[in-house]
């Protein structure tokens, strides 16, 4: 008998402040045009006051149990994906934990920025493969309209906020590629690419900082890595893009989308795509894909996804699971 980690539920919660392209014209030199050719990003929720990624995280989590049928009781452990988090500590995923009115488990954040659902995944996977945990609670969920530098109109425009969440089960398989749950990872990283994208700010500054980034160059990047993890993860699935019915990918721009999945030789059809009404919501990203791509009536049990992320780091990896 295999384990497998299959998903029982998933759920996802927006701020219902949506900010549309035309609203930067009145304080930023840009316009909806550029912001549409240049990322397919049309809208972004922002979340208001009292809105945090730990209580948008909880509301996707309850979302998710309820699909499931399940209680906060019946987790083990609750991982958020976050750069994030409402404060430097405790985690958020420990706020959530008492959100949900959970006596006991375990939670605890994970930061590899947009990467991270990716990186959440194959650590919950791992928690359930090797017996540490039944079920586990996977939540993505950011606030990066609390680090935007308003004044820089090449990354403001492009981010969002909201969280996505994906409940796992230990489940028994057959050990081949038709079983449910999570079938492969592959996880990278290269510090060496620090400068590209990160945070002016933290512990070392005495502030949370804004994001910077040299997008052209993360951009050059992407495609790249984003394909060959894809194709990695696929290999050590057993399975080849021909068997795939859904890439998910992270929801950063629409060209990164277009060109990772015209590199793996499949058609824009067999993707999720979100970017124009969430932006770049970071490790929340791929998770409100899902959530959406279920509602949608895209995604449905037994299909073969593989989801794929880049983000600060550089971090970047890929799943490949039966819905
Ligand atoms: N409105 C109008 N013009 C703008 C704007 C704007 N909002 N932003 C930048 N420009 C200008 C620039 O100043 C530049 O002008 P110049 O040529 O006079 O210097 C011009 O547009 C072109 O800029 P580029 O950065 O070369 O534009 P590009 O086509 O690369 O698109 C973008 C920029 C959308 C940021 C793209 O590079 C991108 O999406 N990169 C990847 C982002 C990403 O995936 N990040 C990873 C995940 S994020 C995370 O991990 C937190």
């Amino acid at each position: 008998m295999t384990v497998r980690a299959v998903v029982k539920g998933v759920g996802h919660y927006l701020p219902s402040r949506v900010v549309e392209n035309a609203e930067f014209e009145a304080t930023l030199d840009t316009n909806d045009e550029w912001i549409r050719s240049r990322s397919g990003i049309e809208r972004r929720h922002f979340a208001s006051e009292g809105e945090t990624t730990s209580t948008m995280a909880t509301a996707a989590a309850n979302a998710a149990l309820k699909m499931a049928g399940l209680s906060a009781d019946d987790i083990d452990a609750v991982i958020v994906a976050t750069s994030t988090a409402d404060l430097t500590f405790p985690s958020a995923a420990t706020m959530v934990q008492a959100q949900l009115g959970m006596k006991g488990g375990f939670a605890f954040d994970i930061q590899a920025v947009c990467a991270g659902f990716v990186f959440a995944l194959s650590n919950a996977n791992a928690l359930i493969l090797s017996g540490q945990a039944k079920r586990v609670m996977v939540i993505g969920s950011e606030t990066f309209s609390k680090i935007m530098d308003w004044t820089d109109r090449s990354t403001c425009v492009l981010f969002g906020d909201g969280a996505g969440a994906v409940l796992l089960e230990a489940q028994a398989g057959a050990g081949g590629t038709d079983d449910r749950g999570i079938l492969s990872t592959d996880l990278n990283s290269d510090g060496t690419h620090r400068e590209l994208l990160y945070v002016d700010g933290g512990v070392s500054t005495g502030t949370s900082g804004y994001l910077r980034m040299q997008g052209n160059q993360v951009f050059r990047h992407a495609v790249e890595k984003l394909s060959a993890t894809a194709n990695t993860a696929m290999d050590r699935a057993g399975v080849d893009s021909t068997d795939v019915d859904w890439i998910v990918p992270h929801q950063a721009n629409i060209r990164i989308i277009q060109g990772t999945a015209k590199k793996l030789g499949l058609p824009m059809d067999k993707v999720v795509v979100t970017v124009q009404d969430h932006g770049n919501t970071s490790a929340a990203s791929i998770p409100l894909a899902l959530s959406v791509g279920v509602a949608r009536g895209q995604i449905k049990q037994g299909d073969l996804l593989v989801t794929e992320a880049i983000g600060g780091g550089l971090a970047w990896g890929a799943v490949v699971l039966r819905w």
